[in-house]
């Protein structure tokens, strides 16, 4: 049954029309638990108050589905606003951005281009700013353009997923260029040819590669809201006297929000991923493909 939700929501994160229907929607169905709201000033907001509290940030302005050179230019031109806006307000946030949202099916140039001006601004305001990894039809598309930024840039990083098969050898392999590196399971729906399809070997894996990343000195992002591999992280970093300066926590804004706070009051730095914008249904999707039975929000919030 879980596995049957699953699919549904992930089928339903991939309905163009809805995707479409919902920016004209506004925030809805309880989607607000998880975006912080549809406008930069919104985003600021929640990014001023988590700072606050003593959390650091990455934010994310949500986009999907983008088709044409224009879109591309628009979904750049607001992770631009948004660089500026953290820069002017001066809060600790980082960007995390899809490719896809900024012109990475259309063209090189397109890409290439628009990563450069964002990478450009971010550098402006010493901004660091992480690549999201999306499905695997993207997967090495994304690291040939992640190695070409990562030779002109510092302060751009990207995301492995441990699902994949090929992740330790891919891994090793970017480490020529100590990269820092979001770790994380994967959320896709990917064919057994290349994912593990049990999440037992899905967690091993993480596992492995996350020693892997730590072992080889470099900067390592956890990013799971899963304690048995929080507690694994820890042990690990204990074990092998990794300074707590060599990796953070992350976790996504709206899940385990109290646990965001005790890590950071035992010394971690502990990152939330705070997404924003008006195309937050295939987002909304995908969190709810995670963990069906947030579900009950949906109905909540329907009734509401
Ligand atoms: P797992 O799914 O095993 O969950 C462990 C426990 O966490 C659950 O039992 C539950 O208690 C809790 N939990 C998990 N999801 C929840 C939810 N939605 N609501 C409430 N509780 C929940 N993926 C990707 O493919 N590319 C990417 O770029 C990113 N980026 C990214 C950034 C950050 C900061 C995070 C935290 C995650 C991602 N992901 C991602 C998503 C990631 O791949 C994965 O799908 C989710 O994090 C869920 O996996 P967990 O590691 O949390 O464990």
């Amino acid at each position: 049954m879980e596995q049957l939700m699953k699919d549904f929501f992930l089928f339903l994160s991939q309905n163009k029309t809805l995707t479409k229907a919902a920016k004209k929607w506004g925030l809805r169905f309880g989607a607000q638990r998880f975006v912080a709201g549809e406008l930069t000033d919104d985003a600021v907001r929640v990014i001023r108050e988590l700072n606050k509290q003593g959390l650091v940030v990455t934010i994310d302005y949500l986009g999907e589905f983008v088709e044409t050179e224009q879109e591309a230019n628009e979904k750049t031109e607001h992770s631009i606003a948004t660089l500026e806006a953290i820069g002017r307000e001066k809060l600790n946030s980082q960007l995390s951005l899809k490719m896809t949202s900024m012109g990475m099916d259309i063209s090189d140039e397109v890409i290439m281009r628009n990563m450069r001006r964002i990478l450009d601004t971010a550098k402006k305001y010493n901004i660091f700013v992480t690549i999201d990894m999306e499905d695997y039809s993207r997967y090495h598309k994304t690291l040939e353009i992640f190695k070409k930024l990562k030779s002109e840039y510092d302060n751009v990083g990207t995301v492995l997923q441990a699902y994949l098969y090929s992740v330790a050898d891919d891994i090793q392999e970017l480490n020529a260029y100590s990269p820092n590196l979001r770790l994380v399971k994967g959320a896709y729906k990917e064919s057994p040819e290349v994912a593990f399809p049990e999440k037992k070997d899905v967690d091993e894996n993480y596992k492995k590669i996350i020693k892997i990343h730590l072992l080889n000195g470099n900067y390592t992002a956890i990013a799971s809201h899963d304690e048995a591999i929080i507690e694994y992280t820890k042990k690990l970093a204990e074990e092998h006297n990794i300074p707590k300066s060599q990796f953070e926590f992350q976790m996504l804004y709206g899940i385990r929000s109290d646990r965001h706070l005790e890590l950071v009051k035992e010394g971690y730095t502990f990152r939330v991923y705070v997404p924003y914008g008006n195309d937050w249904y295939g987002y909304f999707m995908r969190r709810l493909a995670e963990r069906p039975a947030n579900v009950w929000f949906v109905l909540k919030g329907m009734f509401k």
